[in-house]
């Protein structure tokens, strides 16, 4: 049975969720789901605004089905290639075999590597500010290479206002009937999954998303319609401000997130001790997270957010913790800046984790090592309470000077 949305007069949601898929790009859990936004206009012409992930195709064909009432489907608008969204274009095409496919120079190649239908033939092909006209509607394509893939493009409705913004603004979590962020709490609710999901998939491209959002800027937009997540009608200037931060790799609070790798709890231990000496110093809501037991996505999207990083692994086969070292790597591969970070190192033959955590930060950009390092040999002392103070007082004095 279909399940369709209506946006505008004219506009419907024609996608669906999935709740069953564990893991989004088999690589980032998913616990509240995730949704497959396409977008049907119903104007003088039909468009639709990208297709959906392979695991929705019965319900994507019959929501389109319900919204065409027997028309055919005239255009297909390709914004973005990943097959979370392009899945079923091939369907799209054997049942429309009309359709022209709406897209820019740098999708043709993609759809071909996917694909063997003959797109030559029915490219419709578009640049910057082109503009495409469906009857009522007038519609201009704005280009943004690498958020998420390098043929990334946005497709502004000049006539509602509508900007259909691609992987932009998206959000793991699957629509529970509310199809509107203005229906659901969405800071209380969905914040941390929207942030989770721009830090670790769109999170290493910030230029590219600043490009974009400086282009966005110059558009009145009244709806926001992206490719996973809610579709925003009200204070979008709200979430623009988030991408903002995130994208400039600002933190987006004075916080502080506590990564530890511990083996039997003498690293834990230490950290413990820390956490309450900063919360003593009026520290709140301090994030601490188990490199062992917490998804990389998490702590990846945690450290966007705080200002500041504690960092403790013990020592292990000469090196990091490996948890806490995939951590790390991760961390630099999404590129994140200006954090002020301190590290914790601990081992029982040798005390080697620290020089290596420290290499690791020191070579992404503008991170400030605090110089008050914690040296742990198994298990922490009475007259190393010293020491942790004097960490916790650097934490909190170089957060107040922010
Ligand atoms: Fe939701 Fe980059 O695909």
């Amino acid at each position: 049975m279909y399940c369709v949305k209506r946006i505008k007069d004219d506009l419907f949601w024609v996608g669906g969720t999935d709740r069953r898929l564990a893991l989004f790009e088999n690589a980032f859990p998913i616990p509240r789901g995730i949704s497959y936004n396409a977008y049907l206009l119903v104007d003088e012409k039909t468009v639709l605004f990208d297709t959906v992930d392979r695991a929705i195709t019965e319900q994507f064909f019959e929501n389109i089905e319900a919204i065409l009432k027997g028309r055919t489907l005239d255009y297909v608008v390709v914004n973005h290639m990943e097959p979370d969204h392009c899945a079923t274009l091939g369907e799209i095409v054997r049942r429309y075999p009309e359709v022209k496919v709406v897209c820019n120079p740098k999708t043709v190649p993609i759809i071909k590597q996917f694909y063997n239908f003959d797109i030559d033939s029915r490219a419709m092909i578009v640049k910057e500010n082109d503009t495409f006209c469906t009857g009522r509607h007038t519609f201009t394509f704005i280009m943004a290479p690498m958020v998420h893939w390098p043929e990334v493009m946005v497709t502004y409705d000049t006539t509602d206002k509508t900007l259909f913004s691609a992987d932009a603004f998206g959000t793991f979590g699957a629509m529970n009937g509310n199809l509107f962020a203005d229906e659901v709490n969405f800071e209380r609710d969905w914040l941390d999954d929207a942030r989770r999901y721009y830090t670790n998939i769109v999170g290493k491209y910030g230029p590219s998303v600043q490009t974009l959002l400086k282009k966005a800027s110059a558009l009145e937009i009244h709806t926001l319609c992206p490719l996973h997540g809610p579709v925003w009608r009200k204070d979008i200037d709200w979430y623009v401000d988030k991408y903002l931060t995130w994208s400039s790799y600002e933190p987006e609070e004075k916080a502080v997130m506590i990564a530890y790798g511990s083996i039997y709890g003498n690293t834990e231990n230490a950290a413990n001790i820390l956490a309450g000496m900063l919360a003593d110093r009026g520290v709140r809501n301090i994030a601490m997270y188990d490199v062992s037991s917490t998804h990389p996505s998490t702590m990846i999207s945690e450290a966007f957010r705080c200002s500041h990083l504690v960092i403790a692994s013990v020592t292990y086969n000469g090196g990091i913790f490996s948890n806490m070292e995939h951590f790390l790597m991760d961390l630099k591969a999404h590129n994140l800046q200006n954090r002020t970070v301190a590290i914790m190192e601990n081992g029982s033959w040798g005390v080697l984790s620290g020089k290596q955590m420290r290499e690791i930060i020191g070579s992404m950009k503008n991170m400030t090592i605090l110089d008050e390092t914690v040296t742990v040999k198994s298990a922490l002392k009475e007259d190393q309470l010293a020491i942790l103070e004097g960490m916790a007082d650097a934490i909190v004095r170089t957060m107040n000077q922010q």
